[in-house]
């Protein structure tokens, strides 16, 4: 394995500030190599979290893929317009938007032929807004099958919208894959980031020792209760969280309260299905 394959831990990724202390701090992320979970209800805040994630690896000059079945991650070649999201730069002490290295590819059919690699410092969206559930599921295990032979080297992989490869939504052989995925990432030396609804949605294999777990609100109560129990706080803190906020927990850490930074494009406000 390469040294930048056999990746241990990366430099800490800014994900916004943290009020644990007596006054915002940097809310940093130093995770170890295998599973973050990142879990909200619908609007919670969820993508544009783990965009900042993905944006932190971009800056590292690193390699990132986002599977995307609902066309939100298009927009990271474009720089941050949004005026409301421009206008939280000053309290994160953020100062000009940014565009990054980006391959959008259109996904019609989830076997159509496709070049699936990322580039050191660029991220590759594959792109499916208009893909029924059954195909979302044959395109995500293809894909989990495929980043298992090839991750991208010390890079980021993440699975937007996991929730709908779930019994739920029809879903068989991507969740299957998914936690086949999990399994190889601590080794691999990859972070694999799992976006999704609900906790009980996601592969066993995710919830094992994710590396990290960035909770935004749910409101569902058991899910709260699920939420509450992995990462050992009282269920009223899961509850208590608004749009963009969330709790942070990396590894065996206890969670911290962050508030999620902007991005620096401009996330993409389309979606379908
Ligand atoms: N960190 C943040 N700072 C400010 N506003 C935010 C933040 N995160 C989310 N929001 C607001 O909430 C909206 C929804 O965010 P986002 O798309 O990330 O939610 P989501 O949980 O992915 O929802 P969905 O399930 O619909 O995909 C954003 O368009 C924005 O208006
Ligand atoms: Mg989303």
């Amino acid at each position: 394995m390469s040294p930048e394959s056999a990746r241990r831990t990366w430099a800490p990724l800014r994900l916004g500030l943290t009020q644990e202390g007596p006054r915002p701090a940097a809310a940093t992320l130093a995770p170890r190599p295998g599973v973050g979970i990142v879990m909200g209800a619908t609007g919670s805040g969820k993508s544009l979290a783990a965009m900042a994630v993905a944006e932190e690896f971009l800056l590292q000059g690193l390699p990132v893929v986002a599977v995307d079945p609902t066309g939100q991650w298009r927009g990271f070649g474009k720089r941050l317009k949004r005026r409301d999201l421009r206008g939280l730069y000053r309290k994160f002490g953020m100062k000009r938007p940014q565009r990054f290295p980006a391959r959008v590819v259109p996904v019609e059919d989830p076997d159509q032929e496709m070049d699936m690699g990322a580039a050191p410092g660029s991220i590759t969206v594959l792109s499916g807004p208009g893909l029924r559930p059954g195909e979302v599921d044959r395109l995500v295990a293809r894909l989990a099958d495929h980043y298992q032979r090839a991750p991208p080297p010390g890079g980021l992989v993440v699975f937007e919208e996991v929730h709908r490869v779930s019994p739920r939504y029809g879903g068989e052989r991507g969740l299957e894959a998914l936690g086949r995925l999990a399994r190889e990432a601590e080794t691999r030396g990859f972070l694999l980031l799992l976006v999704s609804q609900l906790i009980s949605d996601l592969p066993p294999e995710a919830l094992r020792s994710p590396a990290l777990h960035l909770q935004m609100y749910v409101k569902v109560p058991e899910e709260v209760e699920r939420a509450g129990r992995l990462l050992g706080v009282p269920s009223r803190l899961v509850t208590g969280l608004a749009p963009g906020e969330g709790l942070l927990k990396t590894g065996t850490a206890s969670a911290v309260r962050i508030a999620v930074r902007p991005p620096f494009h401009e996330p993409h406000g389309e979606r379908k299905g």
